[in-house]
């Protein structure tokens, strides 16, 4: 595997090559990423994984200066998962300028949901993504329903500005336990470890319910984020929404998906279960 840090360099060695399958990430990868990696391998002979903590996509206050960076251990990671080229720039190579002075503004979908809690993030993720996108021209890019939300930003980006790269969602890798896996449950004390999996357990629940028949959506909602307040979780949203552009659910869709943001301690978990009715 080839360990590329410049735009130059990642160029010129695309021009040798075919057709490729990008998986971009933040690193510290685990294996939820790995299955993305599989999963673009089954697209295209090469794949390329870029590993940088995008400054763009943190708001203030936020965990960008602690975020784990653990190149070479994610390098070996890729290796061996048959990755051809780990593309890691640095911020200065990114974002020579101080300023990011254009940017790709998402719909109005941005400002929901994470949104509302991350001002500014989807359109820090939309702006990298697309540099990423125009960098590395891949055919294919494969993106995990475990951030659902950035899933459709991204889909919604290709589709209205005919960026002709097929995006591939690959199902969120969990625990034994349920809990998604993320960089972020590193982040937990293993007492909240253990906790952690009541999130998922509270999806499950509601999928259930729904499943039985009930439409009263913002009771569901309601009760759902109370049982995790009750276990000491500060809950931001529990919500269900119709699952092709997270629009507000109706009661006869039958496409839906639950998805929740809650803190746990200091953490805060993100997670979010579809639903077939
Ligand atoms: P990161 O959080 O590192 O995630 C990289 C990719 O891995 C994303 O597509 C994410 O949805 C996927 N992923 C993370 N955990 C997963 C899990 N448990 N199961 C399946 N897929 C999982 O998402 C980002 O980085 C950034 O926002 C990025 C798109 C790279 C832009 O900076």
């Amino acid at each position: 595997m080839q360990i590329i840090k410049t735009i130059d360099e990642l160029r010129s060695w695309r021009k040798s090559v075919g057709k490729v399958a990008f998986v971009p990430t933040m690193g510290n990868l685990h294996a939820g990423h790995l299955a993305l990696v599989r999963e673009a391998k089954k697209h295209a002979d090469t794949v390329v994984v870029s590993i940088f903590v995008n400054p763009l996509q943190f708001g203030q206050g936020e965990d960008f200066a602690a975020y784990p960076r653990t190149l070479q251990a994610d390098a070996e990671k890729l290796e061996q998962a048959g990755v051809a080229v780990l593309f890691a720039p640095s911020d200065k190579e990114l974002y020579p300028n101080t300023v990011q002075a254009f940017n790709v503004e998402p719909s109005a979908l941005q400002n929901e949901l994470e949104g509302k809690f991350r001002p500014g993030h989807f359109r820090g993720v939309a702006t990298v993504v697309l540099k990423l996108f125009n960098i590395v021209e891949p055919q294919i890019a494969c993106f995990g329903k475990k951030d659902f939300q950035q899933l459709v930003v991204i889909q919604q980006m290709v589709a209205e500005l005919n960026v002709n790269i097929h995006i591939i969602p690959v199902d969120t890798g969990r625990a034994e336990d349920g809990l998604a896996l993320s960089s972020r449950n590193g982040y937990l004390t293993d007492n909240e470890r253990q906790q952690a999996p009541q999130l998922y357990a509270v999806l499950c629940h509601m999928k259930n319910e729904l499943q039985k028949g009930r439409r009263d959506f913002s009771v569901l909602e309601n009760q759902a984020t109370e049982t995790l307040n009750n276990q000491g979780w500060q809950t931001d949203y529990v919500e269900i929404r119709r699952r092709a552009d997270l629009s507000h659910a109706r009661p006869d869709d039958t496409q839906l998906i639950i998805l929740a943001a809650a803190k746990l301690g200091k953490p805060r978990l993100i997670d979010n279960l579809e639903v077939d009715l």
